[in-house]
């Protein structure tokens, strides 16, 4: 009897990590973006999740994904597909970057070199960002893969040209500089929470943290965060509680032009990436001025409503400037066939942030890998299923159709 119950049943070994149960019992991104948000407090879920006003264009981003229509072939040999490309002269295993986010270790102690780790590893690009809270020289000797330097350029130009040099000699090997932020989004779930970094405590603060004791025990225990670019400096270092609007607003240059892009060049003189181009005409204006790379970006909706989703500008851009500079999608990536879509499309590769964050504030470093995987599986899978075996060399005609 006991050997015809074993025929049909099973048993599933159990597993003694909890992380481990919990990432495998995730079949999506939202799945681990559920599990983030039991974990974390609520304002700083709403931090990393959140978007600028009634948070449409973050939610289009994603959605316009679903509008491209590939067109799948059969009976070809897919036993060997190749996913490698280069961005920038870098080589790369798939056509992936990971995309700065500020604040990170508001998610996990880690935040940073947890990420740089997990990317490192895989050999995709990480992006450390200005309002990073682990310094450029602790994410460069933690990463084994390409480092990005986020710019935004400050009021104190020479405090700039500092973090740039010091990229450089650290090793980094492309400046971004995010050209979507003049000013700063209004991001409303934080305008709610009267959301400061770092969190001021107040008795709403107060009770988050004791429904999620995990987190505020970490945050208790470990050095405060602060933005490591400036730290030390007490005005601008972040140890005193502003909300990021009133920090980027009064330390961010609204007088940044076409014209200052030279002296980033001069001071760098690494390869440039814009990232949060949003219109065919800027791309021309970038492919003139002879920028390395542009990335199609809204920072994730996180400025205004009303921007163009960046898979759906993709083609547009691809037919004035593809083959005069890289493009790549940055927003609304939630699986491999995104990936695969945008590539088919023309772009370079794609860039995501909230994918990691999920990871991170889900389970620390093993979380992000969750998500790369999720992600880098998918393209492989995608790519098998529509018969094709290079992301650069696809096949004319693999997309059916963009619907708008
Ligand atoms: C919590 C958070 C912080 C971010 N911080 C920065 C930043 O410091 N610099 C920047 O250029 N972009 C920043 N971004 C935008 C991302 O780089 C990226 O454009 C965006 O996350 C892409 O959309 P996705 O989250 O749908 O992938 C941030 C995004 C999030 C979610």
């Amino acid at each position: 009897m006991l050997k015809s119950v074993r025929s049909v049943v099973q048993l599933r070994r159990f597993e003694f990590s909890k992380t481990t149960r919990r990432l495998n019992a995730c079949g999506d991104l939202d799945d681990l973006r559920a599990i983030a948000k039991k974990r974390l407090p609520g304002g700083v879920f709403d931090y990393f999740d959140g978007a600028a006003e009634d948070e449409v264009t973050k939610t289009e981003n994603s959605r316009a994904f679903a509008n491209v229509e590939l067109r799948p072939r059969i009976l070809r040999d897919v036993s060997n597909i190749d996913t490698s490309t280069t961005i920038m002269g870098q080589p790369v295993p798939f056509p992936i970057a990971l995309s700065p986010t500020g604040f990170t270790r508001i998610a996990h102690p880690q935040g940073e070199l947890a990420v740089a780790r997990v990317a490192g590893a895989m050999g995709l690009p990480f992006t450390l960002s200005t309002l990073g809270t682990r310094s450029i020289e602790e994410v460069a000797a933690v990463a084994t893969g390409p480092l990005w330097y986020q710019l935004y350029v400050w009021k104190d130009r020479g405090l700039s040209r500092e973090l740039v040099q010091r990229a450089k000699a650290a090793g980094y090997k492309s400046i971004m500089l995010t050209v979507d932020t003049p000013v700063f989004g209004r991001r409303e779930r934080d305008v709610r929470r009267g959301f400061t970094l770092p969190p001021k405590i107040g008795l709403e603060t107060f009770i988050d943290g004791i429904l999620h004791p995990k987190w505020t025990w970490d945050f208790v225990r470990n050095e405060p965060i602060t933005f490591s670019a400036v730290a030390g400096r007490a005005d601008v270092d972040g140890s005193r509680a502003i909300t990021l609007a009133d920090y980027v607003n009064s330390q961010f240059d609204p007088t940044l032009s076409w014209k200052d892009l030279e002296w980033i060049r001069e001071e760098s003189g690494l390869p440039i990436m814009l990232k949060g181009i949003q219109c065919v005409e800027d791309a021309l204006v970038a492919a003139d001025m002879g920028v390395d790379a542009i990335a199609l970006s809204n920072h994730g909706g996180r400025q205004y409503d009303g921007a163009p989703a960046p898979i759906a500008l993709l083609p547009e851009v691809m037919q004035a400037v593809g083959n005069r500079i890289e493009v790549l999608v940055d927003g609304g990536v939630r699986r491999g066939s995104d990936v695969v879509k945008a590539c088919a499309l023309g772009a370079r590769g794609v860039m995501f942030g909230r994918p990691y964050l999920y990871g991170l504030g889900a389970a620390g470093e093993p979380g992000v890998k969750w998500a790369l995987d999720h992600i880098t599986q998918g393209v492989t899978r995608t790519m098998a299923l529509i018969g094709e075996t290079s992301i650069t060399h696809m096949s004319d005609g693999v997309v059916k159709r963009v619907r708008q």
